[in-house]
């Protein structure tokens, strides 16, 4: 048995704001109080899911599923955050809410509501169709833009005399959003720029990449659904044709290494034995 070079992103794995609110449901559920909800999966890894379904953890999928929900239980918020009528909606029905969305997506939700007011039109630029993105726009008091493409920055349009606030997805590609906004700030007289990206996804996003580099073959492992995961392999399979994407180790067996160094890194919501698990099996070849 030899030893294979495995390089692992420090970065790899869940970040503050996920840890925190994964860590929030383990809490809940040490207080024995029942029946305990997230409302979305708390985070995009169906192992950790998995895991807390087998806890009595319930998933509300919906605003209606809040209807047909317990009005004893407790709504635990996810990093992502929702938007202000699930709150509004969990209050009306008495339900207990315990907000763990990150610190840095409340941020956004607060300067989309401020700016808002001072009648700003807000654009989000990100994916329309991730929760996190969704959750803002119910933050967003008047007229709202999720701009995901050059083509769409292309194709936006406002009254010139309309003041224009942007803010990003956190978890956005760093260039891409500068491209986008560079289309658009030709377009607005009067324009606000936040960049809302966390620092935790760009430095595992630079950190990928260098190792990516640098690697003979490059493990990025992370949930399926899980936006930040996808978009570090695009980054790496940029720069290491041999790039995989995984779930857990048992999916390294469609995986076939050669024997110059493996790199690894993790998105966010990967947990941390998986990692090591992955690490581990890398490591050895049998
Ligand atoms: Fe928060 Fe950044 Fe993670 S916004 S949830 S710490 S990626």
């Amino acid at each position: 048995m030899s030893e294979r070079q495995v390089k692992l992103a420090k970065t790899a794995g869940f970040c503050f704001g996920v840890k925190r609110a994964v860590n929030t449901v383990y809490e809940q559920i040490e207080t024995g109080k029942s029946p305990i909800y997230t409302y979305g999966p708390i985070i995009h890894n169906e192992e950790v899911v998995k895991d807390l379904e087998e806890r009595g953890v319930k998933v509300l999928n919906d605003e209606n599923d809040i209807d047909n929900a317990d009005s004893n239980g407790t709504i635990i918020i996810r990093s992502h955050g929702v938007a202000k009528t699930i709150y509004d909606k969990t209050e009306k029905k008495g339900m207990s809410l315990i907000d763990a969305t990150c610190p840095f997506v409340k941020k956004i939700h607060k300067i989309v509501s401020e700016k808002g007011n001072e009648g700003y039109h807000i654009i989000i630029i990100g994916n329309d169709k991730h929760p996190e993105v969704e959750g803002i726009k119910g933050w967003c008091v008047g007229s709202v833009t999720v701009i995901n493409s050059e083509e769409e920055a292309s194709e936006f349009e406002i009254l010139n005399d309309k003041k224009v606030c942007i803010v990003s997805q956190t978890t956005y590609n760093y260039n891409k959003f500068h491209k986008l906004v560079e289309i658009i700030e030709k377009k607005v007289y009067n324009v606000i720029i936040v960049n809302t990206i966390c620092n935790a996804t760009n430095e595992r996003q630079v950190e990928a990449k260098q190792i990516a580099t640098e690697a003979e073959s490059m493990i990025v492992i992370g949930g399926k659904t899980s936006s930040n995961t996808q978009k570090l392999y695009e980054i790496c399979k940029e720069e290491c044709e041999n790039t995989y994407y995984i779930q857990t180790a048992e999916d390294l067996r469609d995986v076939s290494l050669g024997d110059g160094v493996v790199g690894i890194t993790a998105g966010a919501s990967t947990p941390k034995n998986i990692i090591e698990e992955v690490q581990a099996n890398v490591r050895f070849k049998f």
